[in-house]
């Protein structure tokens, strides 16, 4: 009871913070799961929009880097099970993220888990343990996603794991291409996420370009430009928005370089990316900011909006505003910079 206690409390939290986002507004989730385990709680507005700018990776067994979370003023904190803990410590990564979830007050910050890849054998035991936690993840991550069969793996385990718990809300899967046989199979394997989120515990909320293991999958080297990945950054945006999902951009592993992080999270919001991992949290700031629209942008949209009504009702389509030539296409640009400063309550 206590368990559901928190749980409720945490998915109020969240839900109080989310709000409707047209970009990224998806179709309602209408039926309930096979075992009438997920009631539906979303409202007539449809899919809520989480933001995820700045993505930081937390260590599952760094008790001290874990505690100082609330503290940092992130968008989302990314427990970790996979590549930022040793083999020898996944067990108590994994005890530890459980145990986190019930005890640290998180603030306005989301905070998932990211499981091991399927392929490392080592996943159902990550879901075990943190399932166990009373205050679930809303989301949880799965790096190196490579075809079909992995996410009908992932759907599998989350029924299997979670068919004792009630759950007012769908977890939101968060998947990682890593591969080019991934990045290749990208349409497909998230179009079967979302065929089997109609009816699974879940409901694909984003991809993460994981770069490092994508250049080594793909024998590049990787660059600051990063000029190497781009064709890969690219596809990631064009899939993840044709689905209307969000993306998440490459990490930046120079941490001290904050000028470096600054020109390339302004690169990747400017490509279509919705957010960046982090790993340090002196990159957060720089690139939250980098992910909001500035001040000088909001006003510029808004005065654009009111404009193009203006010249709507007499019968223009096209016209003169501050220099430039302004017809439909700007218009849309311009209300996902207004719906975005609302989301972030700019
Ligand atoms: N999350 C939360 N707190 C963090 C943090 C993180 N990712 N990285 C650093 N901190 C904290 C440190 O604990 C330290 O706090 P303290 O002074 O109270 O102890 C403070 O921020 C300053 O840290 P700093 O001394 O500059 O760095 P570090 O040497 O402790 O750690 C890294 C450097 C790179 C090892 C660390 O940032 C880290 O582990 N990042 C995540 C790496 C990872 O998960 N990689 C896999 C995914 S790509
Ligand atoms: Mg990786």
């Amino acid at each position: 009871m206590a368990g559901l206690h928190h749980q409720l409390t945490m998915l109020w939290q969240t839900g109080a913070k989310r709000c409707s986002f047209s970009f990224f507004t998806r179709f309602l989730w209408s039926s309930c799961s096979r075992n009438n385990q997920v009631t539906e709680k979303r409202g007539i507005f449809g899919k809520k929009y989480i933001p995820r700018r700045a993505v930081l990776y937390v260590p599952g067994d760094d008790e001290r880097k874990l505690k100082k979370v609330p503290t940092l003023n992130v968008d989302c904190a990314v427990l970790d099970c996979e590549d930022g803990v040793a083999l020898s410590k996944k067990e108590e990564a994994r005890k530890t993220i459980r145990h986190m979830l019930d005890q640290v007050e998180f603030g306005r910050t989301e905070c998932v888990v990211r499981m091991n890849s399927v392929d490392s054998g080592l996943a159902s035991d990550d879901m075990k343990e943190v399932f166990k936690a009373g205050r679930l993840p809303p989301t949880i991550m799965f790096p190196k996603v490579e075809s079909v069969d992995h996410v009908e793996w992932i759907s599998e385990e989350l029924f299997k794991h979670l068919r004792t718990r009630t759950l007012v809300d769908k977890i939101n899967l968060i998947i990682y291409i890593e591969s080019a046989k991934s990045l290749l199979d990208l349409r497909t394997i998230c179009q079967r996420a979302v065929d089997l989120s109609e009816k699974g515990l879940f409901i694909l909320d984003g991809v993460v370009f994981g770069s490092d293991d994508f250049c080594a999958d793909i024998g590049a080297t990787r660059t600051l430009q990063a000029k190497e990945v781009l064709l890969a950054r690219q596809n990631i945006v064009l899939v993840a928005k044709s689905l209307k999902i969000q993306a998440v951009d490459l990490v930046y592993i120079d941490y001290k370089d904050l000028k470096g992080l600054k020109e390339q999270s302004l690169e990747g919001a400017q490509m279509g990316f919705t957010g960046k991992q982090v790993i340090h949290p002196s990159q957060i700031p720089i690139v939250q900011e980098a992910f909001a629209p500035s001040t000088d942008k909001i006003e510029w949209a808004k005065e654009l909006i009111k404009e193009f009504k203006e010249h709507q009702m007499s019968g223009m389509g096209a016209f003169e505003f501050r220099g430039a030539m302004i017809d439909k296409p700007l218009l849309l640009q311009a209300q996902n910079i207004v719906q975005l400063a609302e989301v972030l309550e700019l």
